[in-house]
């Protein structure tokens, strides 16, 4: 049998067959049925997207016997000689290996003969971005002033990089990272095609782990195929790839924001013994938290990478937007430290310790009144449990001191019902402040007076010792 990498086997050979970049194709179909072909192309996007078999099937567009067409006829010789990249008239150069004056040169040298067989002389230059500044000048020359028949398509991971005389000379494209669902979708057909066996579990692993690269996902189910007999499952993707699943992470973040210094790093270090690196657990929490970003920000569901599973455990641990967004920001502080360490085990056991500091520093100040964000957090929670109570306690002011929790109640009807499900008030401030807390209720009037919260407490408590 002929064995050809996935990746290179299903590279798609018309328009149609790739997935996710419609915008891309919607535009350069248009073109190519309007005729109005400019002679200078950029591809940018991230790796493993289909930048350079866009360029090849739109070569193929131009150049085949039908053409221009937005159905190459995969036929003719051109078409044929493309598929195959032995077509003469079409040159791929890597700009990462070929970035001197001289190879630029050498290319406008050569711009300079017709096509020998068809209709276009089409250049792909990959990675462009790579280019020496000589060599940039260089091409930017025959940009001007290129030969009728010339074409030129830039790919770049990189546009930054591509000096903006170049860019303006060219027609843009943004090729964008595919969705997990999109890679999903896209393995599972290949899948049935290679009679692969493998869970939709495991599916969704590989195509979060592939991180918005097909060619990334069709390489790990092509590793899983050679290693795995049978049904491939979540399992073996999280042997191969070293990947712990949402199970670990819900945890881990459980234990960081109940200070249970011991528990994560135990789990950190089970991890790393399972087979996980570090830098695989630094990139999960990142992922995770920017989950938990989205689904606190209340975004539709299709838009977060996770499944309803998933979303769901992440509400259930009623982090809020607040503290994700610091603990966020703790972690991306630190991605230099863990990607560069020598130690990358003791970078990232240090980090989720900051990271457990960093809950530990946003818990309201004693003696103060709670912050809007937590006062919303706090109303938030009891408004799932309560929609009563959460307006009443919206309109009474609250002081935190330590445990000691002080609502003053607008008036003695809010005050009777809110004293009424202390319990359930004292279990909702419990899980928005991580900590036990006691409850004391009073009526604005009586308390308003008070400037010193330790007087209002002890009265209001009546003497009780709170501990
Ligand atoms: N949008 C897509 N639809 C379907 N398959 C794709 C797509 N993008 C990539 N692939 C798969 O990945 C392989 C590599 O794609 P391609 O070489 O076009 O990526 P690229 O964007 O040029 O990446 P790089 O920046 O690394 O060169 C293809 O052969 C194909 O199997
Ligand atoms: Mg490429
Ligand atoms: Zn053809």
């Amino acid at each position: 049998m002929n064995y050809r990498v996935i990746s290179l086997k299903y590279r798609p050979q018309d328009f149609d067959e790739l997935t996710g970049q419609n915008h891309v194709v919607l535009s350069l179909k248009g073109a190519i049925k309007s005729g109005r072909m400019g002679h200078a192309f950029l591809f940018a996007g991230p790796r493993g997207v289909g930048k350079t078999t866009t360029a090849r099937i739109l070569a193929k567009s131009l150049n085949c016997i039908e053409g221009p067409t937005v159905h190459p006829c995969q036929k003719c010789q051109s078409c044929r000689e493309i598929a195959l990249s032995r077509s003469i008239d079409v040159i791929e150069i890597d700009g990462a290996s070929n970035r001197g004056i001289d190879e630029i040169r050498n290319l406008r040298e050569a711009i300079q003969y017709s096509p020998l067989h068809s209709k276009h002389k089409i250049y792909i230059i990959d990675e462009v971005h790579m280019l020496t500044t000589e060599a940039f000048n260089a091409l930017l020359k025959t940009l001007e002033e290129p030969p009728p028949s010339v074409i030129f398509i830039f790919a770049t991971t990189n546009p930054v990089k591509v000096p903006q005389t170049i860019l303006s000379r060219c027609e843009r494209f943004i090729f964008k990272r595919l969705s997990v669902r999109e890679i999903c979708v896209r393995l599972r057909s290949i899948a049935e095609k290679e009679k692969i066996e493998v869970a939709d579990r495991a599916l969704h692993y590989i195509a979060l782990r592939a991180d918005g690269s097909v060619r990334d996902g069709e390489s790990i189910l092509e590793q899983l195929v050679s290693f795995v007999e049978g049904k491939i499952t979540e399992d073996d993707v999280f042997k191969l790839i070293g990947f712990l699943g949402s199970e670990f992470y819900v945890e881990l973040i459980r234990n960081i924001i109940d200070k249970k210094y011991a528990d994560v790093l135990r789990m950190l270090n089970r991890g790393i013994e399972d087979g996980a690196n570090p830098l695989e657990i630094y990139r999960g929490m990142v992922d995770y938290m920017r989950a938990a970003l989205l689904v606190y920000s209340n975004l539709p569901a299709e838009l977060i990478d996770l499944s309803d599973d998933e979303i769901a455990k992440i509400k259930s641990m009623t982090l809020g937007r607040e503290k994700t967004m610091s603990m966020l920001e703790v972690l991306l502080n630190s991605e230099d430290l863990i990607k560069r360490s020598m130690n990358a085990r003791v970078a990232i056991e240090l980090l989720l310790c900051q990271l457990i500091r960093s809950t530990e520093a946003k818990l309201p100040q004693t003696n103060n009144t709670p912050t809007a964000d937590t006062k919303q957090e706090i109303l938030n929670t009891l408004q799932t449990h309560s929609p009563k109570l959460a307006a009443l306690l919206h309109h009474s002011s609250m002081k935190i001191d330590g445990k000691k929790i002080v609502i003053n109640a607008e008036n003695d009807f809010a005050q009777k019902q809110l004293l009424q499900s202390k319990e359930l008030l004292e279990r909702v401030f419990k899980e928005v402040l991580r900590h036990e807390c006691r409850l004391a209720v009073g009526v604005v009037d009586s308390v308003k007076q008070e400037n010193n919260i330790e007087d209002t407490i002890r009265a209001l408590f009546d003497g009780e010792e709170v501990r």
